[in-house]
């Protein structure tokens, strides 16, 4: 479907993230036909001009893109970026949108994308207003949308002050990958496993996380977030939601939202004797952290969802920084048979339960384990799997960047993949014993799995990284 003519004003225009994700990404939507009546409006505190930011951008692209871009590509695309200092004041900035516009004399849209610290936000969401820029105009807002209940409940009505909620897309990045989009396809396409997702026949649920990167150029923005705020109650609580909702009643927006809503407002608050913290060792030394910081650079805990669907079934999320891999996986453990014929020494139940597990690699894959006979005499049994490797397709080059996706979504004005006030609200509002409560951090070394205490944490039961067997490697 074409998208309507827009103009992304982007506001953290020289930041990291327009760096290696957003330039490259509006370029890669322009270049595909999919936004082609598209002009950037960078904008950021930097000394730049129009010229200087498009040389940043084509530099950018060049290191970041993941699709191969042409010369033909850049230069189409290069004028239609232009740059004003976001010190000019609102008039220049108007000035500049207004400029931009001039190309689509069909009329056209704005899309807002705030790129920015949250307490910039606020100033930018009035800056937008003075400059008479929130009629035809959707807004997209990047986290930490609040720090707690009371805080982001402070942001949600300051941006009710200026922009209704159908103009605000908050962007959670791991809702826009092609894996994560997958459970839904795979729970609500199939008729297979969804009567056996359930309390009755799955034991536990592991959402697992790890990074090896570690924070060199991001301490001073960590040092007052945290693994929790910027890992759990973003991305790891989205993820939990699509694998833990009601099958919803249509594709469309809403329906969604409400299902992950429920989810979210079944969920069981924070225990915080269920949560682990860790920091790895080193991270006190660096530029920007105190040497007696207690932010988590590690964080595991338990959860419940307190549904029909759930009781009882605890969830298992982890997730960290300078660990010993990187992974995305999210592992659903299904409850051994009642009775078993097979003798212990057979190896049954050795080595745990069979597991679905869904890996968000940007590869993506999806794996079912299960006990099989080893070919031979007598019944010794041994886990088997079977994989499935996207990359296995014909589609694997069609896919989207999670930020593509989610930009032309927003674009489009389509709300599916995006949170809600309600939503966020309510997982302050579980995390609250934590955050009043925090259990101190424990060190661990990095390249490690976290600090011993997740072993208990998880106890009788076991972690799913690292894998006893390899990935199939996908064939091409
Ligand atoms: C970001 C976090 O939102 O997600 C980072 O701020 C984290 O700390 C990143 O590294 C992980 O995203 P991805 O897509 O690289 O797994």
């Amino acid at each position: 479907m074409p998208a309507p003519a827009t103009t992304v004003v982007l506001f953290g225009a020289t930041g990291d993230l327009a760096r290696r994700k957003l330039l490259p990404g509006l370029l890669h939507l322009f270049a595909s036909d999919l936004c082609d009546d598209l002009r950037v409006v960078g904008t950021s505190l930097e000394d730049f001009d129009t010229e200087s930011f498009r040389e940043f951008a084509r530099t950018a692209i060049a290191e970041f893109s993941s699709h191969p871009v042409t010369d033909q590509q850049w230069d189409d695309f290069d004028d239609r970026l232009t740059f004003v200092r976001s010190d000019a004041g609102p008039d220049a900035l108007r000035k500049a949108v207004e400029e931009a516009e001039s190309h689509f004399p069909q009329g056209s849209q704005r899309l807002h994308y705030l790129s920015v610290p949250p307490k910039a936000a606020l100033s930018v969401l009035a800056e937008l207003h003075q400059a008479g820029l929130v009629e035809r105009s959707r807004v997209i807002m990047e986290k930490p949308f609040g720090t707690d209940l009371a805080s982001a409940k402070k942001l949600n009505a300051a941006v009710h002050e200026y922009f209704d909620e159908s103009q605000i897309f908050r962007i959670d990045h791991f809702l826009g990958k092609e894996a994560a989009l997958n459970i839904l396809a795979f729970r609500f396409a199939n008729g297979l496993f969804e009567p056996i997702w359930h309390r009755n026949n799955i034991d536990h649920v592991q959402i697992d996380v790890p990074e090896t990167l570690g924070l060199e150029t991001r301490a001073e923005f960590y040092e007052s977030t945290g693994a929790y705020r910027d890992m759990v109650v973003t991305h790891l609580f989205q993820v939990l939601a699509f694998t833990a909702m009601e099958p919803p009643t249509s594709l469309e927006p809403d329906a969604i939202t409400e299902e992950k809503n429920k989810v979210f407002r079944s969920m069981m608050p924070l225990n915080p004797e269920d949560v682990v913290r860790g920091q790895y060792l080193g991270y006190r030394d660096m530029k920007g952290v105190g040497p007696e910081s207690e932010t988590e650079t590690f964080i595991a805990l338990k959860c419940y969802i307190d549904n029909w669907r759930w009781a009882g079934v605890p969830f298992y999320l982890r997730t960290g920084k300078k660990m010993a891999e990187g992974a995305r996986i999210i592992s659903i453990a299904f409850k051994e048979p009642p009775k078993s014929m097979f003798p212990s020494g057979s190896g049954v139940g050795q080595h745990g339960p069979d597991h679905l597990t869904f890996d968000l690699a940007d590869k993506a894959r999806m794996s079912l384990s299960f006990y099989g006979k080893r070919p031979g005499p007598g019944f010794r049994l041994d886990k088997l799997s079977m994989q499935f490797a996207m990359g296995d397709t014909d589609w694997a080059g069609g896919a989207l960047e999670a930020y593509e996706r989610l930009i032309y979504d927003a674009i489009r004005g389509d709300h599916t993949l995006f949170t809600t006030a309600d939503g966020i609200e309510r997982l302050w509002e579980v995390s609250q014993p934590l955050l009043d409560n925090p259990p101190p951090v424990r060190p661990y070394d990095p390249g490690t799995y976290g600090p011993n205490q997740i072993h208990q944490l998880i106890a009788p039961r076991g972690w799913r990284l690292p894998f006893e067997r390899k990935w199939r490697e996908p064939t091409v």
